[in-house]
């Protein structure tokens, strides 16, 4: 008789949203004039960069050509585009990654679950709350963890609130624990961390031996120069964090599918016999046997990010984003409602207004107003009374979002 992985049953019935897109589908059903804006799921709207574009029709029609065709690529990725980010996003910023510490990967939600493989299962494993639903749930089904409780907290996880109460700056914990996700700009609160934050983080990791796994998924989102983009730009993490980006949020390529996720090859962790091994070999591994890299055409659409053209149009991208976000922020604080984030992040955080709960305000604002954001509570216990807003968006319906909700929650 087949088994199941039994730590599956351990999960909440559904990941976050595909159960917004349920509740929403049920709506739009029983309501087919409705307008529905969406702002729930950080899903990008506006078209590819044309830089992209091009790079990408030109490297498929090498493909249809028999001189230029290319089959497997390497696993890790290709040189030309490992060079270019190790050049631009980390050397460029005063960060010591080589082009061979970078993994290429169609994306980065799959790399922090996947990452876990190389790992043992006996670590200690910290996480923000709120936070980013696939970091605990990829614990879960790699039976990391215990049962949720009643708040939907899983035994056996630390969790580190990031509040208003601490400026959603997460508290370093007071126990040893062995990995920590941290995720900056945040999302869903659209909270930074500045140098020092971050430099906090890496004393402790140095001093516990924990690894850090760094979410810079939203980097292209800062605005303030004193801010780190990398985790890298910190003295001494080399020796303690992977870190994770992604083409996603800056270049649009939530559908096309590219992502990196950088392993230092001074990077160890213990084996069970208490000998150091290096992280970079385990992943380069795992990736060599289960992967087979992201594909030619795509990469070649990546590394066009990096090229003049390229640059510009991706600035273009994330300042409209951007520019939503002060909408959203601006015209919410107007109407009396107490908001947090999207200045350096395309995520607003709200505290719901009337001590609403963050689902009872999701089914208010989807049934009085047809827009759909993301209810706090989905990322942790600690979200509970927020609600989250995505930036992700046309102008005009994120103008539109705006108008009927301050219309309608004018507090
Ligand atoms: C979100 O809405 O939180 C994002 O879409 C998450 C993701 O990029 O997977």
């Amino acid at each position: 008789m087949a088994t199941i992985n039994d730590n599956y049953l351990k999960l909440k019935a559904g990941y976050l949203f595909p159960e917004i897109a349920r509740r929403v589908n049920a709506f739009a059903q029983a309501n087919a004039d409705a307008k529905i804006i969406k702002l729930g799921i950080g899903d990008v709207t506006e078209p590819l960069p044309q830089a992209c574009v091009r790079a990408m029709i030109q490297a498929t029609q090498e493909m249809g050509d028999r001189e230029t065709f290319k089959g497997y690529g390497p696993e890790q990725g290709y040189a030309w585009l490992r060079e270019k980010i190790a050049h631009h996003d980390f050397q460029a910023r005063g960060c010591e990654i080589d082009p061979d510490e970078i993994f290429i990967s169609d994306g980065s939600k799959c790399d922090t679950g996947n990452i876990l493989e190389i790992f043992g299962n006996n670590n200690t494993i910290a996480v923000t709350d709120p936070v980013y639903p696939v970091y605990v749930d990829t614990n879960v089904m790699a039976g990391n963890t215990g049962d949720a409780n009643k708040n939907g907290e899983y035994e056996g996880l630390v969790y580190l609130p990031i509040t208003a109460e601490n400026n959603f700056t997460a508290q370093i914990p007071n126990e040893k624990v062995d990995l920590i996700y941290l995720c900056f700009p945040n999302n869903p609160t659209g909270a930074t961390a500045s140098k020092e934050d971050l430099q906090a983080w890496v004393d402790y990791a140095q001093a516990n031996n924990s690894i850090i796994f760094f979410d810079a998924a939203y980097e292209a989102y800062i605005t303030d120069s004193s801010l780190p983009h990398s985790i890298y730009e910190i003295e001494g993490a080399r020796d303690c964090a992977i870190e994770f980006r992604s083409f996603s949020k800056n270049a649009g390529f939530t559908g096309t599918r590219c992502a990196l996720t950088v392993v230092p090859k001074t990077l160890t962790a213990k084996a069970e016999d208490g000998s150091d091994v290096e992280l970079w070999k385990l992943w380069n591994r795992r990736q060599s046997t289960k992967f087979n890299g992201v594909s030619y055409i795509v990469q070649r659409g990546a590394e066009a990010v990096y090229s003049q053209e390229g640059k510009e149009q991706i600035q273009q991208l994330v300042s409209f984003y951007l520019e939503n976000a002060k909408i959203i922020r601006e015209q919410l604080t107007a109407a009396g409602l107490q908001v947090h984030g999207g200045v350096n992040a395309p995520y607003v955080w709200v505290k719901t207004p009337n001590q609403l709960s963050s689902w009872d305000f999701f089914d208010k604002l989807l049934n009085t107003c047809n827009v759909v954001g993301t209810p706090g509570s989905g990322f942790g216990a600690a979200g509970e009374g927020y609600f989250r807003i995505s930036a992700f968006n046309s102008r005009k319906n994120v103008e539109e979002a705006m108008k009927r909700i301050t219309e309608k929650f004018k507090v």
